[in-house]
C-alpha cells in the first residue's frame, strides 16, 4: 500500500512516501480500516523529532488520526461492523490502511462526509474535556484560547461560545479574521503585544475564568498570569513552544491557580466515562448546529513533508488533513 514512511527522527523532511508498506492486520480486539483521509496534528510534528511521548520509533508509518471504512474485523468485535465509516485514532494513519482499536472509534456523523468528521476525537474531543469537564466552563465565563485559528483552537473558540462564555482568542496576527469569523470577542497577537497587559485590561484587571494553553514556553507563564486569582484554572494540553515550569511555591503565594494537565489518550485509558460523557456532549453540539461538519484542507499524501513543515512554522490555519490514495 501507499505510505508516509519516517525514516529518522530528523523532522518532516526525514519522512517518504513508499508504495509498497505492508497493508496492517487487524488483530484482536482490533479493526482495519481504508483510510480516506488522515488528520494532520501538531503530535505528528513532535513525533517527527521524538519530542512526543511513548510514540514509535522510525521507521515507521506515521499519522495518528483517520477517516474511513471498516474492511476487516479482529477477534472478538463485535460493536463495529464492516462497512461502517469511522474516525478514531492509532499508529500509521499517513497510508491507505490502518488498524485501530475497536473500542476507541466513533462513527461518522449520519449525513457527513468521511473527511467532514477528521478532527470529532483529536480537536473537539481535546477541546471539549479540556474547556467543560476539567474547566467547568459556564455561561458568563470568559475564557482565553491560546492559539486559537489552530485546529484544536478553532473547536475550542466554538464551543466556548455554544456554553455562554466571552471569548478571548490569541493567534498570529494573519489569522485573527478567522478566529473572529468563528465568534470570538476580542482576538490577541500574542506575538508582537503583551498579552498580559491586554487581558488584564480587557478583564478590568479580574483575569479569566478558564485558559486553553498549548503553546507552553513564556505563553504558558503568561496563561497562569491572567487565570483569574483562586478561581481561575489553565488547562495544559499542549507543549508547542517548549517546556515550562510553575513552582509550588509560586502556586501558594503569587499564582494560586489551578494549573490542570489533560491529554486525551491518557482521558480515554484512565476516565473512560468522562470520555464517553464527552462524546455525547459532541453529538448535543452536532444536533445543536454548533459543531457543523468540518471544511480540513486536504493535500496528497505526498505533500506530508510540506505540510507538517508548514505546521511545525506556524504557517497554518485550521485542520489540514492527507489522502492517501487518489482512488479514494
Ligand atoms: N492534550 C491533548 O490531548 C491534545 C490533543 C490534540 C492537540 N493537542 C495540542 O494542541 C495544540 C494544537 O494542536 P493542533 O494539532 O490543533 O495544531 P494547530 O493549533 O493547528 O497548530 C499549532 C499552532 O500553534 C501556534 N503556535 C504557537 N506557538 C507555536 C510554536 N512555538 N510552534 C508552532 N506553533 C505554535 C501556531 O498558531 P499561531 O501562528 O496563531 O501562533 C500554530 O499554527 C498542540 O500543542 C497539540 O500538541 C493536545
Amino acid at each position: 500500500m501507499r505510505a508516509l514512511v519516517q525514516a529518522s527522527l530528523d523532522g518532516p523532511e526525514a519522512m517518504q512516501v513508499v508504495g509498497d508498506a505492508a497493508v496492517p492486520v487487524a488483530g484482536a480486539g482490533e479493526v482495519l480500516v481504508r483510510v480516506g483521509v488522515a488528520g494532520v496534528n501538531f503530535a505528528d510534528v513532535m513525533q517527527t523529532r521524538g519530542t512526543y511521548d511513548g510514540g514509535p520509533r522510525p521507521p515507521y508509518v506515521a499519522g495518528f488520526e483517520a477517516v474511513g471504512e471498516v474492511v476487516a474485523l479482529g477477534d472478538g468485535v463485535t460493536d463495529v461492523a464492516v462497512g461502517d465509516h469511522v474516525i478514531g485514532t492509532g499508529y500509521g494513519a499517513f497510508a491507505e490502511f490502518m488498524v485501530m482499536a475497536a473500542n476507541g472509534v466513533v462513527p461518522v456523523p449520519v449525513g457527513w462526509k468521511d473527511e467532514e468528521a477528521l478532527g470529532l476525537v483529536l480537536n473537539w474531543a481535546t477541546a471539549q474535556v479540556s474547556l467543560r469537564q476539567l474547566g467547568r466552563l459556564a455561561a458568563g465565563d470568559t475564557v482565553l484560547i491560546q492559539a486559537a485559528a489552530g485546529g484544536v483552537g478553532q473547536a475550542a473558540v466554538r464551543i466556548a461560545k455554544y456554553y455562554g462564555a466571552t471569548v478571548i482568542g490569541t493567534a498570529s496576527a494573519s489569522k485573527h479574521d478567522v478566529v473572529r469569523r468563528l465568534g470570538a470577542d476580542h482576538v490577541i497577537d500574542y506575538r508582537d503585544s503583551d498579552l498580559v497587559a491586554e487581558v488584564r485590561r480587557l478583564t478590568g484587571g479580574r483575569g479569566v475564568d478558564i485558559v486553553l494553553e498549548s503553546v507552553g514556553g513564556d505563553t504558558f507563564r503568561h496563561s497562569v498570569e491572567v487565570a483569574r486569582r483562586v478561581t481561575g484554572k489553565v488547562v495544559v494540553i499542549g507543549v508547542a513552544g517548549g517546556e515550562s515550569s510553575i513552582s509550588n511555591w509560586e502556586l501558594n503565594f503569587t499564582h494560586p491557580v489551578h494549573v490542570i494537565g489533560q491529554h486525551l489518550t491518557s482521558t480515554i485509558q484512565h476516565a473512560p466515562d468522562l470520555f464517553a460523557e464527552v462524546l455525547e456532549e459532541l453529538g448535543q453540539l452536532i444536533k445543536a448546529g454548533a459543531y457543523p461538519p468540518g471544511s480540513p484542507t486536504v493535500y496528497d499524501l505526498a505533500d506530508g513533508p510540506k505540510v507538517l513543515a508548514e505546521l511545525e512554522s506556524r504557517a497554518t490555519v485550521g485542520k489540514l488533513a492527507l489522502r492517501p490514495s487518489a482512488g479514494n
